[in-house]
């Protein structure tokens, strides 16, 4: 069957699609029936099923012979370390991990915050909290206390599962420091942690608090796979929203199971056995879905890499990693290949190394622009494939088939749309627009199994954020366009979220950043384009009467708040202080139009705005800066 078979199939008959995926998981309970609509358009696949998914990420690999496959290879040019662990070592160091969370109380339904490096502990980690039916959020590394603060307080963990310490090139980021700020400053107060000393930098411990990550499992008993109803969280994921709270995004344990193990397969075209890497970081869902519960779940080697692709030590790192360890598919953010392609234009180093194991390259995260996909087909030499999803649909929502179809490559679009999704672009008054028009990308609900059914402890901001604006649809906050062959095509956000380096923040996070300044009196936060990064932040801001301090000094101070209460991983680095903000008459500040004038682009002069005098002071303020045209 080719992919238009495939997707017509799942059309006709989208439970029984899902049923017949669902045989490849091994359920205590199988379900009855696939999708649950009781509650729309609120949707739950699977309710009624029981199941573990670290039985069905581990044990049972081992049960059917896998157990000296190896699981995880961990390469790390930071610290110049590389080591394997086969499916039976992983089960042995999940089930005592889990057996000691057991013993200090972790039960089912507790959640456990995980802030943890590339390591292959951090895997460890993340399945011991669900052999558990405990619900693990993980934090990614490059945030700060403020950020770790904020997802203690509304996940509210009985514990916490740190490192020591992550590495940055030249650079150690101690935990600790954030690990204990974020205890301090969060209401919610965890029962106990658990710490992974690193030996590039050790920490002390908190005594009746902080437990050592290998004496916590002295002598424990090592804890059996506890099963789950379908519909019981698996992880939660916090991701950036309009505002500066971020959103809960919530994972459905079987829906997660069927459609992760389903993809493996169709997108990205490995069998069991094949190694599979994704150089992401467990802290964003790339790393969640396609470092840990894909490729384990489907039984391949997953990759844990703790590096950068360039600079450790160099841009063929990433051509070491696909040689050294036989990569079949590989998966990273286009900014990646940018960053290799400034530093080695002309792909010289790829000649030193042997990438014939490799088939494809999977790109995703951020837009893919035509440049960096033309120059990565060439040097390597394999079809590139970009792909479009979100935190929140934790798999692909357009894509090519290649393990069902290879489809046509078409430049600038991500190809299409995947069995369980229904794209539709709307026009604002929500109806469907014809093929080549731009609206916004909306999906039909019901959405496929292991997409978020709900924000956590956030019903109410899930249906305004998602479901409100088109009835009948999600709202994927991107907006786009789908041609005449069903390709789609993602041309940028409808909201204030940015993409930066693949990573996605909040405009409006930072602008809270900005204002709570004492001497900010009015600030904007917008996404310039960035040669490497595809958007840099970009902040403005209007100062208080009377405010005479050098203006130098208020931008170091209000960079450094952001730094330190978002993390270095905003990578905000440009403020212009200005006079006055652009605005419509009704007060709305025009940060579309402030973003057309930084990258010089043309623009329409807005039909509402108060006073166009603005767009030119804009634009002076921005051209020392090396923006707007200069
Ligand atoms: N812990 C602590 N700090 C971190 C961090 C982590 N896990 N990850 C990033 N940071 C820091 C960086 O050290 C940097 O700090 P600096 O301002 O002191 O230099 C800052 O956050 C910004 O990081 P980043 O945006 O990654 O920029 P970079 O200049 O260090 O590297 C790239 C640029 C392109 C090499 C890098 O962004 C990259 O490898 N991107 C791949 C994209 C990716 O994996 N995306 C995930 C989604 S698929
Ligand atoms: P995240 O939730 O961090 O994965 O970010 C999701 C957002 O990143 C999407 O809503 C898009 O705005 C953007 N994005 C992800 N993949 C792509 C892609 N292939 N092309 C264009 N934008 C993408």
């Amino acid at each position: 069957m080719g992919y238009r078979d495939v997707y017509a199939a799942w059309q006709n008959d989208p439970e029984g699609f899902w049923m017949e995926q669902a045989k490849a998981i091994d359920w205590v309970t199988p379900p009855s029936r696939a999708l649950n609509d009781a509650n729309a358009p609120l949707y739950e696949w699977f309710t009624d099923s029981r199941v573990n998914t670290c039985y069905n990420a581990v044990d049972r690999h081992v049960a059917n012979g896998r157990g000296d496959q190896v699981a995880i290879i961990y390469d790390s040019p930071i610290t110049d370390t590389k080591s394997q662990m086969t499916y039976a070592e992983l089960l042995d160091e999940t089930a005592n991990l889990a057996g000691a969370l057991r013993d200090k109380g972790v039960t089912k339904g507790d959640r456990v915050i995980i802030y943890m490096p590339m390591v292959p502990e951090a895997l460890v980690a993340m399945l011991a909290c669900a052999r558990l039916g405990a619900i693990h959020s993980v934090v990614f590394g490059g945030f700060a206390a403020h950020e770790l603060a904020v997802r203690i307080d509304d996940a509210t963990p009985k514990a916490i599962i740190a490192a020591s310490c992550g590495l940055e090139p030249g650079r150690i980021v101690p935990y600790k420091p954030l690990l204990d700020g974020a205890i301090e400053h969060a209401r919610h107060k965890p029962e106990f942690t658990v710490v992974l000393q690193r030996q590039q930098h050790t920490c002390d411990l908190i005594p009746n608090r902080d437990y050592d990550w290998h004496a916590i499992q002295d002598g424990v008993t090592p804890a059996e796979c506890v099963p789950v109803e379908g519909n019981h969280p698996a992880y939660i994921l916090y991701t950036s929203g309009t505002t500066g709270a971020p959103k809960g995004v919530v994972r459905p344990t079987a829906g997660h199971l069927v459609a992760l193990n389903w993809t493996m397969k169709a997108i990205y075209n490995v069998d069991p056995g094949d190694v599979f890497w994704a150089a992401s970081d467990v802290g964003w869902v790339v790393g969640h879905s396609y470092i840990c519960y894909a490729p384990l779940i489907h039984g391949n080697t997953t990759v844990v890499f703790e590096g950068k692709p360039i600079g450790t030590p160099d841009a063929g790192t990433f051509w070491r990693v696909i040689q050294e360890h036989n990569v079949r598919s590989f998966f990273t953010a286009p900014t990646a290949f940018r960053a290799i392609k400034r530093e080695d234009p002309k792909g010289e180093m790829i000649k030193d190394y042997d990438i014939s194991c490799l088939r494809a390259l999977y790109l995703a995260g951020e837009r893919a622009d035509p440049d960096t996909i033309e120059w990565a087909q060439k040097v390597m030499n394999v079809p590139v494939y970009d792909h479009w999803w979100q935190t929140e649909t934790g798999f692909t929502i357009a894509g090519n088939p290649a393990g069902i179809e290879a489809l046509p490559v078409k430049i600038g679009s991500p190809t299409v749309a995947m069995p369980g999704y229904d794209v539709q672009i709307l026009d604002e008054a929500g109806h469907p627009m014809k093929p080549g028009a731009l609206g916004a990308i909306a999906i039909k609900l019901p959405l496929p199994p292991g997409t978020l059914p709900t924000l956590w402890n956030a019903q109410d901001r899930f249906i305004k954020s998602y479901l409100a604006t088109f009835p009948g649809y999600y709202e994927t906050g991107d907006a786009g366009m789908i041609d005449a062959d069903g390709y789609l095509y993602i041309m940028a956000r409808t909201d204030d979220v940015i993409n930066v380096a693949g990573h996605r923040l909040s405009t409006g996070a930072m602008e809270e950043v900005l204002a709570a300044h004492p001497d900010v009196g009015e600030c904007a936060v917008i996404g310039v384009t960035d040669e490497l990064k595809g958007q840099l932040p970009m902040g403005f801001v209007c100062l208080n009467n009377g405010c005479n301090r050098p203006h130098t000094d208020i931008v170091k101070e209000v960079i450094k708040s952001v730094r330190d209460t978002i993390g270095p991983v905003a990578a905000f680095k440009l403020v212009a202080v200005v006079d006055r903000l652009p605005k419509t008459r009704s007060g709305k500040i025009l940060r579309a139009t402030m973003v057309k004038i930084a990258d010089d682009q043309p623009f329409k002069m807005p039909a509402t705005i108060d006073d166009p005098a603005i767009l030119d002071e804009i634009r002076d303020a921005l051209k020392p800066m090396g923006y707007a045209g200069a």
